[in-house]
């Protein structure tokens, strides 16, 4: 049975995407798993990181993705993950001379129209329901939905939006372990605490509710670090020490460097652990420091 993390913080660009998509093709690549990555950001970056544009706007409109999966709700009493709206091999789709081919890393495509769900969800209850079963079950969608798939895969990635709305508890709810990633500077590490919080009310709200929840915390990994020389610059080693002292044992010993080709990657689909540039060396050493110590931190080493 596949585990399912999500990638949550309601910062952005704090590399919840960049994190998503990279933990899925390092552990893909270098240890043979089965990821399928959700795209559940309606800005589409991961979807986008991923096949080419145009694939996936024809694809979704045609086959369907995570806005079909939400629209389920409203149509039957069980939530589905129609097969069809996954994207096999992602990596490998509609992008034949990139050279990012790779198998065993499916998407569960975002849609741009998944704000108007998030109103929908917290407004209009289904017709099929009353009024209490729907205060739990919105939050539910996903995790029924994807109960259906898990078993082909060995890990489920959620990319999360930049909020703790619908969507987004959506995606605890179903999850197994959620991650937080953080630049570790004031701005990005202030809102940290707080999503903790609302992570934990909302668990215990639906547990209240008669729901099941176990999304525990696999901990704070700092992307965009930035060095000087071969120490981090002063805002971001105070800003690490204050998250060490806080979260003891949560925060990641691995952390990601701001580096120019992370961006890159991103836009260029490579597949940066079999990538032969000399810039994406340290690049890959840091994220497969990072895939190595997600896996320890689930005992899956
Ligand atoms: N370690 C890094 N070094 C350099 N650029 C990065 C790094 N991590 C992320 N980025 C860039 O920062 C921007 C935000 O990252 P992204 O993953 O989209 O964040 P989020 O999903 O949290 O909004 C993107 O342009 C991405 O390419
Ligand atoms: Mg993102």
């Amino acid at each position: 049975m596949s585990e399912i993390v999500s990638v949550i913080n309601y910062k952005g660009g704090v590399g919840k995407t960049t994190l998503t998509l990279q933990i899925g093709v390092g552990l893909v690549t270098l240890f043979q798993k089965r990821i399928l990555l959700v795209d559940l950001d309606p800005q589409c970056s991961l979807s986008l990181s991923t096949v080419d544009e145009h694939y996936w706007a024809d694809r979704v409109e045609k086959q369907g993705s995570v806005r079909e999966m939400i629209q389920s709700f409203y149509e039957s009493e069980k939530p589905e993950c129609n097969p069809d709206w996954i994207i096999e091999n992602a990596l490998d789709r509609a992008w034949d001379s990139m050279p990012g081919k790779l198998e065993g890393l499916d998407l569960l495509p975002g849609h741009l129209d998944l704000p108007d769900y998030e109103m929908k969800l917290v407004a209009k209850k289904p017709g099929h329901m009353n009024a209490e079963e729907y205060q739990l079950k919105r939050y539910m969608i996903l995790k029924d939905a994807l109960a259906k798939v898990r078993k082909k895969y060995d890990m489920i990635l959620c990319d999360c939006p930049p909020n703790i709305y619908m969507v987004a508890r959506n995606a605890i709810i179903a999850s197994d372990y959620f991650l937080v990633p953080t630049i570790p500077d004031f701005i990005s590490c202030y809102g940290v605490p707080f999503i903790l919080e609302h992570i934990k009310a909302m668990q215990e709200e639906v547990r209240e509710r008669g729901g099941h929840t176990e999304a525990k915390f696999l901990g704070i990994v700092r992307n965009r670090v930035r060095q000087a020389g071969s120490h981090l610059v002063k805002e971001h080693e105070e800003h690490s020490v204050k998250l060490r002292e806080r979260y003891e044992g949560a925060l990641f010993d691995s952390m990601i460097i701001d580096r120019i080709g992370v961006a890159e990657l991103l836009g260029s689909r490579e597949n940066l652990y079999t990538a032969k540039s000399e810039r994406s060396n340290e690049i890959k050493k840091d994220f497969t420091h990072l895939v190595r110590e997600v896996l320890r931190r689930m005992g899956k080493d």
